[in-house]
């Protein structure tokens, strides 16, 4: 039944369940284009609300203070420290291995820090109520690493699941919303077709689709290019940057994939599998130009514009 990753309804709420979330009763409201534009109210207000609180700036939708992850021992990441702001597309790239999954749990709150903490719009995550955590986890969309379609599943179905699963719709309105969100990535008409009849590219829109069914006000992705051609991912790229556009979602995109870095990211992240911590944040051309020689030579294809003749890695 399963396909060849994990599923993710709207993201966090319907994922592994390492974290216990009481969002089933939680109830979406009413049809398509109002519940766009309600979350996106929502996020404003909520954000307006912040101002002076202890975990939230103005602009702030992340904070990551102090962060360590870790699995038993053995820590992965430690001192973390950067923020989100609302409305940008902000990059987590590393070496393979290094932690970039690990934080994206960590933000979506499915893991727990092993000290430090991750504030979202104000709220410590590790110290909020289940009640808050669950309106939290609710506006969060996930598209994880590998795409998760149910195969056995149409397009349509797939994407009806967390209306289902966490709102009262009626069959139209879910009928409808589904429509929109098929259409809003480009599939439109392709709603009774099954994930094995369509391209690679085509089921991370549909997995792009199905993270947006609730209106989320922030999207995550986990490696979104990985297995795509450039221009199926040149495509996704696209369609990131009029999400975030139209919707005003902010978006966090797991991605090593420099020419998505350059071509969408307005801030990214480096993280350091030898120190086990950030290495930089900044602007794509700022990491590009970073004190840290291993994040300027990679973000310069294996090339050091600070040495004389060209340093190769
Ligand atoms: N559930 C887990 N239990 C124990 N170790 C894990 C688990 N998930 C990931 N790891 C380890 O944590 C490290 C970071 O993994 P991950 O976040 O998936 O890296 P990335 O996404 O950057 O490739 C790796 O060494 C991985 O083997
Ligand atoms: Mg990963």
């Amino acid at each position: 039944m399963r396909s060849n990753c994990d599923i993710s309804l709207n993201g966090a709420a319907g994922a592994a369940g390492d974290f216990p979330v009481g969002t089933g009763s939680a109830s979406c409201g009413t049809g398509g284009g109002v519940l766009v534009g309600a979350s996106k109210k929502m996020a404003g207000d909520a954000v307006g609300a912040l101002a002076g609180s202890p975990g939230g700036l103005s602009d702030e939708i992340f904070r990551v203070e102090n962060l360590t992850m870790a699995y038993g021992d053995y820590v992965v990441m430690r001192d973390l420290n950067f923020s989100v702001k609302r409305g940008e597309i902000f990059f987590i790239m590393g070496g393979s291995g290094c932690g970039k999954s690990t934080l994206l749990r960590h933000m979506i709150g499915l893991l727990k820090p092993a000290k430090g903490a991750i504030w979202y719009m104000g709220k410590n995550f590790s110290e909020a109520s289940d009640d808050d955590r669950a309106g939290m986890l609710r506006q969060f969309g996930v598209l994880y690493q590998g795409g998760a379609l149910w195969t056995s599943m149409t397009l349509a179905e797939n994407v009806e699941l967390p209306l289902r699963e966490f709102t009262n719709v009626s069959d139209s309105d879910a009928a409808d919303i589904v429509d929109l969100k098929l259409s809003l990535v480009g599939l439109n008409g392709f709603g009774a077709f099954y994930p094995s009849e369509i391209s690679g590219g085509m089921c991370k829109r549909a997995g792009l689709a199905r993270a947006m069914a609730l209106d989320p006000s922030v999207l995550f992705f986990d490696e979104p290019s990985a297995g795509l051609d450039p221009i199926s991912s040149h495509r996704l790229d696209e369609l990131i940057v009029q999400m975030r556009d139209s919707l005003g979602a902010t978006v966090v995109v797991v991605s090593h994939e420099l020419a998505s870095i350059f071509a969408i990211a307005d801030r990214a992240l480096f993280l350091d599998a030898g120190s086990h911590t950030q290495a930089a944040v900044g602007s794509p051309r700022e990491l590009a130009d970073s004190d840290n020689p291993a994040v300027r030579i990679f973000m310069n294809r294996g090339v050091d514009p600070r040495a004389k003749e060209g340093s190769r890695l």
